[in-house]
């Protein structure tokens, strides 16, 4: 036994040896114009300004309006992260959208991103985690990176998810709002990075949090939506009571794997979901709130987009300076769990991007539409001399 674990101490301090360190080189958010404030819900649902601040710490949410989607809302956060890396989307080698409001069941959101941003070498795919999904997505980034089998990763969370919510159910349509952030990831000569992720899963609590219809299980029909199956339902109690035992653990389970103290953690940014959450678990922890960003007073719980549009804050706030420990960690639908150790390896303030790079960027995007539709033709022409000459 000793022997197995020795043996096992070598292999891991060797693969860390030979493990490329990844670090977030862009990040940006992207949120809508349109805000609803406690007293604008006060008007629309049997609910107050009181009510709402006490239970939750929620003041107001944007909500997107007409022309805004989940994709449109992804696109502008992604290209902030990638304008403040000064990075070619060309170069991207992959773009995950965590998201629980995608546009279409299919396909994917993170397809129709590739497309807006001209990133035509990236593999692009959606993942479903609940308000895990940010934490997922870095995860698989970051392995993928450090595995070698990718260099650069975009990360998005995006949500509509006042397209889900019952405007007339008070338990759910004071919580949410939309928006969407995004970590451009990759290697580079600073030390740090993530330092490490942990993931955590419990199917036995699906029913928590969910979005009944308009799958497999019960496909839309008139049914469905008579009886508001395509609203997003949830048990507040239980949901309550997981997150305030799960964010502790994980991430005291988190800084243990990287024999972190908790002293030695300079930030943590959670999901912004309640305010009670958040002092709960700090409470368990024994974390000081200062130690903690929030800014759910300002869009409430926006899921997946809720922890990247709060790192962007931090560090627009100063609250992040280079060698900070960061401890991201979520929790959400599924249910799922996760964070992640960061050891800020960037410098900060970060230096000004050069006006050639924001010049080649903007061309970049005014080529992209143009590009798409030059693939939509040339497949049609193709299908059509097909036709014309069967065989
Ligand atoms: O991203 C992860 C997703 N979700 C979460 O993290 C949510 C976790 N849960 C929560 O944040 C809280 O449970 C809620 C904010 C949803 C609810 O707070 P609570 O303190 O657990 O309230 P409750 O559900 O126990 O309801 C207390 C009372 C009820 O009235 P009665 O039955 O005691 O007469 C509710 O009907 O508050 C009532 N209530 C409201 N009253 C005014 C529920 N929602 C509202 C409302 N305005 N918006």
């Amino acid at each position: 036994m000793g022997f197995e674990r020795l043996a096992a101490e070598v292999w891991n301090s060797a693969l860390g040896a030979t493990r490329r360190s990844v670090q977030i080189l862009g990040w940006g958010k992207a949120l809508p114009e349109r805000v609803l404030t406690n007293d604008d819900l006060s008007r629309m649902v049997d609910t107050s300004d009181g009510w709402i601040r006490e239970r939750t710490g929620i003041l107001e949410r944007r909500i997107a309006g007409e022309g805004e989607t989940t994709a449109s809302l992804a696109i502008e956060a992604a290209r902030r992260a990638l304008e403040r890396a000064g990075f070619d989307p060309v170069d991207l080698d992959l773009i995950i959208v965590a998201t629980m409001t995608p546009e279409h069941l299919f396909p994917a959101t993170a397809c129709l991103v590739q497309d807006a941003l001209g990133a035509l070498r990236a593999a692009a795919f959606d993942l479903s985690a609940g308000c895990t999904g940010f934490i997922y997505g870095l995860a698989l980034a970051t392995q993928g990176i450090q595995a070698g089998a990718y260099d650069h990763a975009l990360v998005i969370g995006a949500e509509t998810l006042s397209r889900i919510v019952d405007w007339q159910d008070r338990r759910t349509c004071v919580l949410f709002g939309d928006g969407a952030g995004a970590a451009l990831l990759g290697t580079s000569s600073a030390s740090g990075g993530v330092l490490t992720t942990l993931l955590g899963a419990d199917g036995s609590g699906a029913e928590l949090l969910i979005l009944p219809a308009g799958g497999s299980r019960h496909p839309a029909t008139p049914e469905t939506t008579a009886n508001g199956m395509h609203y997003l339902q949830m048990d507040g109690r239980k949901v309550f009571r997981f997150a305030t035992r799960i964010i502790p653990q994980a991430t005291r389970e988190a800084l243990d794997r990287v024999g972190l103290p908790l002293e030695h953690l300079e930030l943590l940014i959670p999901h912004q979901a309640n305010q009670r959450i958040i002092e709960a678990s700090a409470q368990r922890l024994g974390l000081p709130l200062d130690r903690i960003f929030t800014n759910l007073e300002r869009y409430g719980n926006t899921s997946t987009a809720s922890i990247p549009i709060a790192l962007c804050e931090a560090l627009e706030a100063g609250r992040v300076q280079a060698g900070d420990h960061l401890v991201l960690v979520g929790f959400g639908a599924g249910l799922t769990w996760g964070a992640a150790v960061i050891e800020w390896g960037q410098p900060w303030p970060a230096p000004p991007v050069a006006r050639r790079t924001r010049l080649l960027l903007w061309l970049r995007y005014r080529w992209a539409p143009v590009r798409s539709l030059i693939r939509r033709l040339q497949r049609a022409l193709g299908a059509l001399l097909q036709r014309m000459s069967p065989l």
